[in-house]
């Protein structure tokens, strides 16, 4: 199939999945509600759910993905709390996501920073119900590892931020710079990878290689990510350009110049691709979307 095809085919099924975890019910406190949804669906690619789903299809002999879909879903609300969290005044201080006001642009501050917890907490509460569903032995115990990764990731992203942050401004050394890009951004891809492997019930093999696949990806997304942010199109990307020069952040572009930071994309991308060719057609998909995260526009 066209890997443009399929991508939007994953778009779809994630997008119908969350929309039936959104509380629409009237309620004192419906704004908050409506805050956590409006970021939810506001057009985000879908990508970490898409690498669960895409993972355990490569792996499993059953094409029925439901197993997944509560990790999806869990994984795309943490996500989004991220974003919030990041666009807020005290963090990146920007103005646009999606193409729409930020969550504390759209509603005001007290409630972006609580529909990011409500997100994060929604994630917890999403996986939980699931494991306490399960009633097979051994899908539990898989469960359980992926309970401890979820949060061990989300651990990661936080001190990533955390970093991104502090370190503003400040002259680093290379091994921070990867770092944080490892934390912030990579650890959370990973998780998706290994989520879906170990749903698939995956070798030991199979988890290491398709880590290594994630890894990779993980940095060259948050690499591209810092080249858009020099030379993308803020309509296209639906947020701001620029911002990371003005507020002079460590990225890939600052340490390598725009050139150097494609160079290190590029071999990122091949290191990834190197992995899948044990899987051949198989893993086409998660090859496109290699190519997909070097080439991407938004
Ligand atoms: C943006 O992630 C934040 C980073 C980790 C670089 P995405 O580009 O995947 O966000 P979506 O697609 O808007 O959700
Ligand atoms: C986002 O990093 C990483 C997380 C939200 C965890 P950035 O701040 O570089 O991403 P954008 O450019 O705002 O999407
Ligand atoms: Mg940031
Ligand atoms: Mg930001």
């Amino acid at each position: 199939m066209d890997f443009k095809i399929e991508l939007q085919k994953y778009q779809e099924i994630i997008n119908k999945e969350l929309e039936k975890y959104l509380r629409k019910e009237q309620c004192i406190e419906q704004v908050l509600n409506e805050a956590m949804e409006y970021s939810l669906m506001a057009g985000g690619k879908r990508l970490r759910p898409i690498l669960v789903l895409a993972t355990y299809e490569l792996l499993s002999n059953m094409s029925n993905y439901e197993v997944c879909i509560p990790y999806a879903v869990a994984i795309e609300m943490v996500h989004n709390f991220s974003l919030i969290h990041d666009d807020l005044p005290g963090i990146d201080n920007d103005d646009f996501r999606h193409g729409k006001p930020t969550s504390h642009k759209q509603f005001n501050e007290a409630t972006a920073i609580l529909a990011g917890d409500g997100l994060l907490n929604n994630a917890y509460m999403v996986i939980s119900q699931d494991i306490q569903n399960t009633i097979d032995t051994k899908e539990m115990q898989l469960k359980l590892q992926i309970f401890t990764e979820f949060s061990k990731a989300i651990d990661r992203m936080i001190a990533g931020e955390y970093i991104d942050t502090e370190f503003e401004g400040k002259k680093i050394k290379i091994q921070e710079l990867e770092y944080i890009h490892k934390n912030k951004t990579g650890a959370l891809l990973t998780l998706c990878v290994r989520m879906g492997a170990i749903l698939a019930q995956s070798n030991k093999d199979d988890l290491e290689n398709l880590t290594k696949y994630s890894e990779k990806i993980g940095l060259a997304f948050q690499v591209k990510d810092d080249i858009l942010s020099e030379e993308g199109d803020s309509r296209e990307l639906g947020k701001p350009v620029g911002n990371d020069r003005k507020r002079k952040k460590c990225t890939y572009v600052s340490q390598y110049g725009l050139s150097g930071a494609k160079d290190i994309l590029e071999t990122l991308i091949e290191d990834a691709i190197s992995c899948l060719e044990k899987y051949g057609e198989k893993a086409s998909f998660l090859k496109g979307l290699a190519l997909y995260i070097a080439n991407r526009r938004k």
